[in-house]
């Protein structure tokens, strides 16, 4: 049996209950990989895909994601909006943003937003990655499909990792249940994606820039093929694009990986 229970995940969504349909698995390969196969055949939005183990689980840039059952949430959920992938900007930031105020919900504190979407606690010697969110869009003559993929470390990984990583027991201060975890977090994606839908990222900037982790930090930018770039990064504009001010003055960062410049 898969480490969700149906029945109490139902009791805790509440009257949020009939906008999701939730399978709960053991093991597939990916959850958003099995969303995209349901969404293909015509599943609804608010279909949701929650697995113990993924065998070929992805991350962002080609990257694989490892997690461990027991320490871990990993689940894919699909929204639909109307027209193109060009008004739907900055939704991965939202999506961050949904994630960070679910956590809060449930009593975490530290919890803070790296661009372009990942979840970091803030602990004593730095930051530490607490999930990882990945957002697939596909279109079609009806408007465009939201594959969003998250994974949640509830405890911090066992296995050594290129960065530090952290679990939400380091950010709350007592236990907390896996149904709620995840129920809160599908409330939280439900109220902020359908704000998204109305006002796009603009509505959502000031609750991304409060919790961004490197506000006025310097910054390393890696990008595929380009040169690394270093500046002071400035946050977020109206469309999610990076802000980082360089010598050649504010530039507007689209994608790439940013690292903190170490003293
Ligand atoms: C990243 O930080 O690189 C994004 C990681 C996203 C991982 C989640 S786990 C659930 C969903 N299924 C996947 O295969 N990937 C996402």
């Amino acid at each position: 049996m898969a480490l969700i229970d149906p029945i109490l995940l139902k009791s805790r969504l509440g009257q949020l209950a009939g906008r999701f349909d939730v399978d709960a698995l053991d093991e597939c390969d990916s959850t958003s990989s099995e969303l995209m196969r349901r969404a293909d055949r015509g599943a609804p939005a608010g279909t949701v895909v929650v697995a113990d183990r993924q065998s070929a689980g992805r991350g962002r840039r080609g990257r694989s994601w490892l997690s461990a059952p027991a320490s871990s949430l990993t689940f894919s959920l699909l929204w639909r909006f109307a027209g193109s992938p060009a008004r739907l900007a900055g939704l991965s930031l939202a999506v961050g943003v949904a994630v960070a105020r679910g956590l809060e919900q449930l009593g975490a504190q530290g919890v803070c937003l790296k661009w372009p979407n990942d979840l970091l606690l803030t602990q004593s010697a730095g930051h530490a990655k607490l999930a990882g969110i990945l957002v697939e869009l596909a279109s079609d003559r009806r408007g465009t499909q939201a594959i969003i993929g998250i994974g949640l470390n509830l405890q911090p990984p066992a296995e050594t990792l290129p960065q530090p990583v952290a679990g939400l027991n380091q950010a709350l201060s007592g236990e907390v249940e896996r149904q709620q975890v995840l129920a809160v977090l599908l409330g939280a994606l439900a109220e902020i994606l359908d704000r998204f839908d109305r006002h796009g990222f603009a509505a959502l900037r000031g609750d991304w820039q409060q919790r961004h982790a490197w506000q006025n930090e310097i910054v390393h930018l890696l990008g595929e093929g380009a040169a690394p770039l270093v500046g002071r990064c400035l946050g977020v504009d109206e469309d999610g694009a990076l802000l980082l001010e360089t010598g050649g003055g504010v530039e507007r960062i689209y994608s790439g990986d940013v690292s903190l410049r170490r003293p």
